[in-house]
């Protein structure tokens, strides 16, 4: 994930897109860079890592009061490592440009491109289209047809700005997939990837649609679809500077919750194929010599490690076996080589996650890490990495990293099972709708938060709450039992709905609350006799089903699907939303929890 900014005016450009990147941070902070046009004089700075650093590098130039353009980047690295080459402004011979998204045909455009001539400085998919767009301009000498015709070239998502010496005065944009706002103000005109950078300068706003294309300069903006221009829709932007980086939500958990579903498309961008599944970072080579899978993780990883422990059985039919990470390092593991070792780790800093894959690697064994931070140790440990790309997560319980982990081991256990010949292409094909049917499944109902809001208020107190469930909700329940927990301070387990009769169920009363997950799709007969014997007992249970339960107390229904993976996605953000709001009642500080924290770089 990456932010972009761009500026047209006289107002101090550079500051301008320095304190707009600023906002955008929490999108990457592994390099960032500006480039700044006034009177066709160019100026451009890149830093890697923090944003501090740019500002460091380009403290000498200003921009003065001379009218100018400038486009500017914070960056997420996912293709090629966060260093100065890598870092965006990418430049040909006399442009520049600014992209948030992933170019899914760049190997190909780029061998074109390499044919003809033109060399390459980065490893990143963005610099082609720089290269491209000045090669079509040698053929169609128009800077908006060349634009158009770049743009019609790239498969994939992307959020563009791109400015060239040939046109001095104008920034072409472009938003296909990632997010990108037009804004006015009495100052000039803004891009930005979020509404925050836009808050205090921009009056009014337009939220551009896929597909959408245009130009802007001082004096005329043109906005098109298909060829054909538009008249897009201006918004006031009322939101207030505080609320900026929250994007109007109460806490960047919420925030992080609604953007799940937008994530999980990222997460799944340029490998999930229409009829394959692909990871640019290995083959299935991965998996020779290999005879079992070990996972070792901490907190909500470890929940996904063992959810992903039930899809690597089933689907890849490969044997795999989940360890905490803290237990796994000092129980003298017997480990073999012929075991694929696989760490999960949102911060990819975890001491505990750290070690035990020092363990491994020590002991000769191939190592896999599942991770959301580029470049951290354990990435730079690992043989192999997937990114989860679930982007900065501030809140410090874990959601969209969660949701970013199961779908990856949902990915890597069809492209396991591919490789040892589980899956016919139709499978394959069939298992790739139900992801993109997850996906979807996790966009926030209005109406479902409402109603969760309200039950939160009858979940206050008590003596406990047991989240249970059977199969791949089992570890689902352990996570929603975690996120509670984390945030509410109230006591909560998780458990194996078919465990309870074997000793928890002597705590069942009318005080001990029970949120049952029942889907649909996957054993649900069971469950319900499950969720029967508790209730004979009289506790309270709220149950999670699209199928309406007798015994339970409260019911949160979900959409009925033919997926038991879109139930459990579905369920993932009703946990999430329970949390949230007993926590938000109980007056808790839901992003800073009391004695967590969101990276254990200690033991
Ligand atoms: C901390 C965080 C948890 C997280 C765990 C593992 O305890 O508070 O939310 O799940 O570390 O972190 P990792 O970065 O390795 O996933």
């Amino acid at each position: 994930m990456c932010g972009i900014v761009g500026y047209i005016g006289k107002d101090d450009i550079k500051n301008r897109l320095l304190d707009g990147l600023a906002e955008l941070e929490y999108r990457g902070y592994d390099s960032a860079g500006i480039a700044i046009l006034q009177e066709s004089d160019l100026s451009i700075y890149k830093a890697t890592g923090k944003l501090e650093n740019l500002r460091e590098k380009a403290k000498e130039y200003s921009s003065g009061d001379t009218f100018g353009i400038g486009i500017g980047h914070t960056r997420w690295a996912t293709h090629g490592k966060p260093t100065e080459a890598n870092a965006h402004p990418h430049f040909a011979e006399f442009s520049y440009v600014v992209h948030n998204g992933i170019i899914e045909n760049y190997s190909e455009i780029k061998k074109e491109l390499t044919k003809k001539g033109c060399s390459f400085l980065s490893q990143t998919d963005t610099e082609v289209i720089v290269h491209l767009f000045e090669e079509n301009l040698k053929e169609h000498k128009n800077t908006l047809v060349a634009f158009e015709k770049t743009i019609s070239s790239l498969k994939g998502a992307y959020a563009i700005l791109l400015i060239t010496k040939n046109s001095p005065e104008t920034i072409y944009f472009a938003k296909n997939g990632s997010p990108l706002i037009y804004g006015k103000g009495e100052n000039g005109i803004y891009f930005a990837s979020s509404d925050a950078p836009l808050i205090g300068s921009a009056s009014e706003v337009v939220y551009l649609e896929d597909g959408e294309y245009g130009y802007a300069t001082n004096s005329e903006e043109k906005f098109f679809l298909d060829f054909k221009e538009l008249n897009p829709e201006f918004k006031k932007l009322h939101v207030n500077k505080t609320f900026a980086q929250k994007d109007g939500f109460r806490y960047f958990m919420e925030k992080e919750i609604y953007e799940q579903h937008q994530i999980l498309l990222e997460t799944m961008m340029g490998r999930v194929l229409e009829h394959d599944i692909v990871f640019e970072e290995f083959d299935a080579g991965i998996l020779v010599g290999v005879e079992s899978i070990k996972i070792c993780a901490c907190g909500t990883s470890y929940h996904s490690a063992l959810a992903g422990s039930y899809l690597l059985e089933r689907i890849a039919k490969i044997r795999t076996h989940v360890e905490i990470a803290s237990e796994f390092r000092y129980k003298e593991p017997i480990l073999k080589e012929s075991e694929l070792f696989v760490v999960i780790s949102q911060s990819g800093e975890t001491a505990d996650t750290l070690e035990a894959l020092k363990i491994a690697k020590a002991s000769g064994l191939k190592t896999l890490a599942i991770c959301n931070v580029d470049n951290s140790s354990i990435v730079r440990l690992a043989d192999f990495t997937i990114l989860t790309r679930a982007g900065i997560e501030k809140g410090v319980a874990s959601t969209k990293a969660f949701a970013t982990q199961i779908m990856v081991l949902w990915m890597l256990s069809l492209f396991f099972a591919k490789f040892k010949g589980h899956l016919q292409k139709s499978d394959i094909k069939k298992e790739l709708h139900k992801m993109i049917e997850s996906a979807a499944s996790t966009k926030v109902d209005e109406k479902l938060h409402e109603r969760l809001k309200k039950l939160s208020k009858r979940f206050l107190h008590g003596h406990g709450f047991f989240f249970i469930g059977r199969d791949i909700f089992f570890p689902l329940a352990l996570e929603g039992a975690l996120k509670l927990k984390e945030i509410s301070y109230l006591h909560a387990e998780g458990y194996p709905a078919g465990e309870m009769k074997h000793g928890p169920i002597a705590l069942a009363d009318s005080e001990l609350f029970t949120i049952a997950l029942m889907p649909k799709n996957l054993l649900f007969e069971k469950i319900k006799s499950n969720v029967e014997e508790i209730a004979a007992r009289d506790a309270t249970i709220a149950a999670i089903s699209p199928i309406c339960i007798d015994s339970a107390d409260d019911m949160i229904y979900i959409q009925n699907s033919d997926s038991y993976m879109v139930e459990f996605f579905e369920m993932m953000v009703v946990l999430q939303l329970f949390a949230l709001e007993v926590s938000i009642r109980l007056g808790n500080d839901v992003d800073m929890p009391r004695n967590l924290a969101k990276s254990v770089t200690v033991e």
